[in-house]
């Protein structure tokens, strides 16, 4: 079983820390993206956490039902209005099997990049590949990896730089490996917490929905349909599974 970097302390604050992904503006167009795949089907969402998506999409009427790792942010997700109603199996979402299919599956906010190998990314698209009905799809929004923004010879870059909280990435370009490190004041504090994260490609992540038999559909630079170009920093991806099986 993968580590589990999203224990009590991250997920007592989750919610506050991620405040900008909680805004309409950033979870309505992606709710209205995923129900329009979803149809009248059921919708399985990987690394499920607090239910920052899922219960949103429940609300809309789509049965949804997810997977996670942590206890502590499926605690969060179940303590919310509508959460007891969403059925979450606590597992790694590359392997854990949950009874039904489903029309869609989806993994947002470059969670597919917690898995820290290139043999669990494949796993996981196999996986998703024998939950999805056929023509069902399989939608991911991670980043483009920032290879760009590193000069040669350089190893780290800042992402975060506020008075409470510093953050760097240290890339390990060779094994496409990658550690976000964070440090934060809390209650007057010093705080470190670090997590392991695996980079990878667009191509990369259409060779492995090919492995698990799947077909890219769609490719945009966000989830109101904007051109992916050579500027994109991330992309929302939709891979589809053959009508016949
Ligand atoms: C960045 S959070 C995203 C949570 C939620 N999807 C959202 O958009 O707010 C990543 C979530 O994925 C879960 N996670 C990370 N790796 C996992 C794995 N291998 N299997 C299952 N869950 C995992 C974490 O526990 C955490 O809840």
């Amino acid at each position: 079983m993968p580590e589990n970097h999203f224990g009590e302390a991250v997920a007592a604050s989750y919610d506050d820390d991620s405040a900008d992904m909680f805004q309409p503006s950033v979870i309505e167009p992606t709710v209205e993206f995923l129900a329009e795949l979803a149809g009248d089907g059921a919708a399985l969402e990987l690394g499920i956490g607090t239910g920052r998506i899922a219960l949103p999409l429940a609300r809309r009427g789509i049965e949804v039902h997810g997977i996670d790792l942590s206890e502590a942010m499926v605690a969060r997700l179940r303590a919310k209005p509508g959460g007891e109603q969403i059925n979450v199996a606590v597992g790694d979402f590359a392997t854990t099997t949950v009874p039904g299919r489903f029309a869609l599956a989806y993994l947002v906010f470059n969670t597919i990049e917690n898995l820290t190998s290139q043999d669990e990314q494949v796993a996981c698209f196999q996986n998703v590949a024998a939950h999805l009905e056929p023509g069902g799809c399989f939608v991911i929004e991670v980043e483009v990896p920032q290879l760009q923004r590193l000069p040669p010879g350089e190893t780290a870059r800042a992402f975060a730089l506020t008075p409470t909280h510093l953050g760097f990435d240290e890339f390990d370009v060779a094994n496409q490996g990658l550690v976000s490190h964070h440090y934060s004041v809390v209650d007057g504090e010093l705080r470190l917490h670090s997590v392991p994260f695996r980079y990878v490609w667009p191509a990369e992540l259409d060779l492995m929905a090919r492995l698990a038999g799947m077909t890219l559909r769609e490719r945009w630079a966000g989830w109101r349909r904007e051109p992916f170009t050579d500027e994109s920093a991330k992309h929302v991806s939709v891979w589809e599974k053959p009508e016949r099986d």
